[in-house]
């Protein structure tokens, strides 16, 4: 059944909330898990459909999952040997599912995993991925809409220097090299605390892995990986999103669990515009000054840039600050859908080419929208807190993937936000 939100708007955030595990990197670590036989536990796993999915995922490939979303622990018991194939079902409803790529290709020789289709932001192609396990020496093709690796004599270390530091790319080397022979050198790699945070595990099953967190990562491959248990680093997108939702309600939120070290870019540009950031011994708290903050620019960059998933409240933020800014995406080609729902809810916003041009209004006004990814969600419901009256986020399932029970972490802080069935024209 479809929800939505019913927001009504005016009131200031203010308390506590707390953070856990990222799902962006949930996703990846148990992914990673297949490349040991046993038993791998995960801590501080999000309670979100992501992890249900990716659950799903590796069930299908042998892997006996034990998830308890109230604990937030995941158990994934690997066979000795596992299936190859990452079904298009699966993959279409989580496009993260591709992690499985490195560790199959690694651990089994083989993988044939669903080309996931174009998204809500834009195309997101493969080629670094393909390329980079090219270079450790498998062969890649696209057949019937499957990426098909093979490696039957195994991996062999070398140097890869990647055209752009994506994400997902330097996850699907990394998880393939460390049991390459020999040694792997990726350059100009992605940077994400997430990476890091994929090494730390892979170094407790034994990897040889040195740099994470740098543009030069080197990996000593093993013969073999043995299971660990490991604790997912804190979601600094969720961490962010709570920053946001203080600066742009004018409230005043203590992150727990927040990672002020991981959110320089965007918590710089919050102190800059008139809010008080500090970092507390639980997290961080961000508080915004009194009257309106000051409206200003943003250029999303991997990280340590100002990170892409931020953008959409970015947005949000300047449609209701004092003065203008423009907000440019550099990553994702079709990541403006917030816009146009924002305008719905009286934003003055322009959309040209990879730019948006927000000129803030004094309040917004209380509308029906909908989201169309998770990030753009969350946008809007923090949106429709500095709208007059009522406004309906539809789509919530976008956001349920990202945020766990979000509208009663914002209820927490004093939102009027509720979750109800949403009509469905098509349904009769
Ligand atoms: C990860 O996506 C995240 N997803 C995204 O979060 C996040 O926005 C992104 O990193 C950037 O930080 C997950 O971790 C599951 P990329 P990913 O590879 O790995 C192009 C969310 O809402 N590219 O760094 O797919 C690509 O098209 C999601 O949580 C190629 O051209 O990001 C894009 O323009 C949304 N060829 C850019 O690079 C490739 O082979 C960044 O992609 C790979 C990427």
């Amino acid at each position: 059944m479809r929800e939505r939100f019913r927001i009504y708007g005016g009131a200031r955030l203010a308390g506590e909330v707390a953070v856990v595990g990222a799902k962006n990197s949930a996703l990846k670590l148990m992914a990673a898990a297949l490349l040991a036989e046993g038993r791998t536990t995960l801590t501080n796993v999000p309670a979100i459909a992501d992890v249900t999915i990716m659950a799903q995922l590796l069930r299908s490939l042998g892997v006996d999952v034990d998830y308890d979303p109230d604990s937030g622990v995941v158990v994934l018991d690997v066979p000795e040997t596992v299936g190859h194939r990452a079904d298009y079902r699966l993959v279409r409803a989580l496009r993260a599912s591709i992690s499985v790529l490195g560790p199959l290709v690694a651990r089994t020789g083989e993988a044939d995993v669903a080309v996931p289709g174009g998204d809500a932001i834009g195309s997101r192609g493969l080629d670094l991925h393909a390329a980079g396990l090219e270079a450790l020496g498998a062969s890649v093709h696209v057949s019937h809409g499957y990426l098909v690796a093979a490696a039957p004599h195994g991996l062999s270390g070398t140097e890869i220097r990647l055209e752009f530091p994506s994400v997902g790319a330097t996850e699907n080397i990394l998880t393939a090299a460390v049991l390459a022979r020999g040694r792997t050198v990726i350059d100009n790699a992605a940077r994400e605390p997430e990476i890091e945070d994929l090494a730390d595990l892979l170094v407790g099953m034994g990897a040889q892995v040195t740099g994470a967190g740098t543009s030069c990562i080197v990996v000593d491959g093993v013969e073999v990986l043995k299971p660990t248990t490991h604790a997912v680093v804190p979601d600094r997108i969720a961490a962010g999103t709570w920053a946001f939702a203080a600066a742009t309600t004018r409230g005043d939120i203590e992150v727990l669990g927040g990672r002020a070290d991981h959110l320089r870019a965007p918590l710089a540009a919050l102190e800059r515009a008139g809010c008080t950031v500090e970092v507390t011994g639980r997290g961080f708290r961000v508080a915004a000054g009194p009257g309106r903050l000051a409206a200003f620019d943003v250029a999303t960059l991997p990280y340590p840039g100002f990170p892409t998933d931020l953008q959409p409240f970015a947005i949000a933020y300047n449609a209701v600050a004092s003065g203008s800014a423009m907000v440019t995406e550099n990553l994702f080609e079709a990541r403006f859908r917030t816009v146009q729902e924002l305008a719905r809810l009286g934003a003055d916003a322009q959309v040209d080419g990879h730019h948006v041009m927000v000129h803030g209004v004094p309040i917004l006004s209380g509308a029906p929208v909908e989201s169309s990814d998770i990030r753009s969600g969350a946008a809007l419901v923090i949106a429709g807190l500095v709208a007059e009256g009522e406004t309906l986020v539809s789509g919530v399932h976008h956001i349920d993937r990202g945020y766990p029970r979000f509208e009663e972490a914002l209820r927490g802080l004093g939102a009027d936000v509720s979750r109800e069935p949403d009509e469905d024209l098509w349904e009769d």
